[in-house]
C-alpha cells in the first residue's frame, strides 16, 4: 500500500485517554460473562473500540468552548437560535426540532407523517428507523437497489433507490397509501454505501409526480458529500458545503443523528420545510423531548452541535475521515479477508458470510465473529446480520438478511493509522484459524430491538 494516498490526520491532540489491554484469558471470561454479546462488555477492558461511531467522536477545542458557552434557559436559549441557523444554512431546513438523539426524531416524524396501513419505502432498513415505522402502522418496504444485498459487489453508489421498485410500489398500491419516501445518506447497513446526487433528483422527480414527501435519514449526510465529490461527474469542484445544500434540496426534511456527522457525543434533530407538519412536530416534541426550543438537549449541547456540523464540512477533515477507513479496508482486502465493497464512509465490514462459511444464519456467524475477534485482539465490533435485523413482526420469523456483517465503525478523529494497523493484525490473525469459532444460540431474546442486551452461548459441537 502507497501511503501517499492516505492524508496524515488534519488536527493536533491536546487531550488524549489511556487504554490498556486485558490479556487473553481475561478477555475470554469478559465476552462469556458478557453473553457472547460486544455491547455488554465494558469498555475498560477494550483496547480499540469499533463498536460504533455514534457518540464516539473526539469534539474539538472549539465545541468544548462552545459547551461552555451553554444557555441552559428553559426557553428561548441562544444555543437554539445558533443551531437553527447553523441547519438553515447547511441544510436549508427552515423549521428545527432538537431531539435527544436521532431515534427521538425518528419517533416523531413517524407519528406525524405515518397512517396506519401506509408503506414506507426505503433504501434498506435502519433498526430504530424501521422500528419507530412499524411501531406507528407502517409497512416498511425495501427499495434498495438489489446489488447492494450483494456484499462482494465492487460499484460506486451502492445505496441507490431502484427507481422501477419505487414506481412498482407506487403503481401497486397507490400513491395516497404511501406515507413518504425514507432515503438514508448513506446506507448504513449496506455497508456504509453512498447515494449519488443523480439518483436523489430522480426520486424527488418521481415522487413530485405523485405528490409524495421525500425524508432522508441525514445521519452521515457529509460522509455521502465526499463520496458525490469524489466520484460523481460535475461534483469535483463544489465545496461539501454545496453538495450537502444540494443534497437536501430534493427532500421535505430530515432526520438526523448528531452523534455522526454532527461529531458530538448526544444529540439530534427532525428539521423540516413544510409548516403545518412543524406545528405537529412542535405539538409532540413537549410530549417525547421537551419544550420545541431544547427538545432533548442540553443548551450546550446544541451549541457543540452547531459547531461540529460546520466542522465536518471541512474537506480536510472529511477527506482523512473517509480515506482512514479505506486504509483499514484495504488492508484487509489484500490479506484475502473478505469484506463488504467497496469500503464505505464509516466502517469496514467484514462479510461473515465468507468469513465463516462453516456456520449456518441460523448460528449467528456475525454474532459469533465479533465476539471471537474481541478475544483474538481487544478489539471491539459490532454484529450486523440476522441478530441485528430482528423477527418479522407479524410471522415471527427471523428476518433473513442477505448481508450478514461485522461492523467495524470507526469514530472520528480518535483513531491514527497505527491504530488501524493494530485492527487489521487482529482481524487477519483471526482469520488464519477461522474454523475455531464456533456458532451461538440465544439464551435471552429481547423482543425489540434484541442485539443491544440479547445473550448467548457457544454451540459445542
Ligand atoms: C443510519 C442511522 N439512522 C439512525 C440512527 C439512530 O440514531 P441515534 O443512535 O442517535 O438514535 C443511527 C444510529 O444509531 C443510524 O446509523
Amino acid at each position: 500500500m502507497d501511503m501517499r494516498n492516505y492524508p496524515a490526520e488534519p488536527f493536533r491532540i491536546k487531550s488524549v485517554e489511556t487504554v490498556k489491554m486485558i490479556d487473553r484469558k481475561e478477555r475470554e471470561k469478559v465476552i462469556k460473562e458478557a453473553g457472547y454479546n460486544t455491547f455488554l462488555i465494558n469498555s475498560e477492558d477494550v483496547y480499540i473500540d469499533l463498536l460504533t461511531d455514534s457518540g464516539t467522536n473526539a469534539m474539538s477545542d472549539k465545541q468544548w468552548a462552545g459547551l461552555m458557552q451553554g444557555d441552559e434557559a428553559y426557553a428561548g436559549s441562544k444555543n437554539f437560535k445558533h443551531l437553527e441557523e447553523t441547519v438553515l444554512d447547511v441544510f436549508g431546513f427552515p423549521h428545527l426540532v432538537p431531539t435527544h438523539q436521532g431515534r427521538g426524531a425518528e419517533n416523531i416524524l413517524s407519528k406525524i407523517a405515518i397512517k396506519p396501513g401506509q408503506y414506507v419505502p426505503g433504501n434498506m432498513y435502519f433498526t430504530t428507523t424501521r422500528y419507530h415505522q412499524e411501531a406507528n402502522g407502517g409497512i416498511f418496504v425495501d427499495i434498495i437497489q438489489d446489488e447492494a444485498h450483494d456484499a462482494a459487489l465492487d460499484i460506486p453508489f451502492k445505496g441507490n433507490i431502484d427507481l422501477k421498485k419505487l414506481e412498482r410500489l407506487i403503481e401497486e398500491k397507490g400513491a395516497e397509501n404511501i406515507a413518504y419516501v425514507c432515503l438514508a445518506v448513506t446506507v448504513n447497513l449496506a455497508g456504509g454505501q453512498p447515494v449519488s446526487m443523480a439518483n436523489m433528483k430522480a426520486v424527488r422527480e418521481l415522487t413530485a409526480k405523485h405528490g409524495i414527501k421525500v425524508f432522508y435519514d441525514a445521519t452521515r449526510c457529509v460522509e455521502n458529500a465526499y463520496f458525490i465529490k469524489e466520484q460523481e461527474k460535475g461534483y469535483e469542484d463544489k465545496t461539501i458545503h454545496e453538495i450537502v445544500k444540494e443534497m437536501f434540496s430534493y427532500s421535505d426534511g430530515a432526520t438526523m443523528s448528531g452523534k455522526k456527522d454532527g461529531i458530538v457525543n448526544i444529540g439530534g434533530f427532525l428539521a423540516l420545510r413544510d409548516e403545518d407538519l412543524f406545528l405537529a412536530a412542535k405539538e409532540l416534541v413537549v410530549v417525547f423531548e421537551g419544550m420545541p426550543s431544547y427538545g432533548g438537549m442540553a443548551g450546550r449541547d446544541m451549541e457543540a452541535l452547531a459547531i461540529g456540523l460546520k466542522e465536518s464540512l471541512q474537506y480536510e477533515y472529511i477527506r482523512h475521515r473517509i480515506l482512514q477507513v479505506r486504509y483499514l479496508g484495504e488492508k484487509l482486502k489484500e490479506a484475502g479477508v473478505p469484506i463488504v465493497e467497496p469500503v464505505g464512509g464509516h466502517a469496514v465490514f467484514l462479510d461473515a458470510r465468507r468469513f465463516c462459511p462453516h456456520l449456518d444464519q441460523e448460528e449467528f456467524p456475525a454474532q459469533a465473529l465479533a465476539a471471537n475477534l474481541y478475544v483474538e485482539s481487544g478489539v471491539r465490533s459490532m454484529e450486523r446480520g440476522i441478530v441485528s435485523a430482528g423477527r418479522d413482526i407479524k410471522t415471527g420469523e427471523n428476518h433473513k438478511p442477505k448481508l450478514e456483517t461485522v461492523r467495524l465503525t470507526i469514530p472520528r478523529r480518535v483513531y491514527t493509522y497505527r491504530h488501524m494497523d493494530v485492527v487489521a493484525d487482529g482481524v487477519i490473525s483471526l482469520y488464519k484459524h477461522k474454523e475455531d469459532i464456533k456458532g451461538l444460540r440465544f439464551v435471552y431474546e429481547p423482543k425489540q430491538l434484541r442485539f443491544f442486551t440479547a445473550r448467548f452461548e457457544e454451540i459445542e459441537k
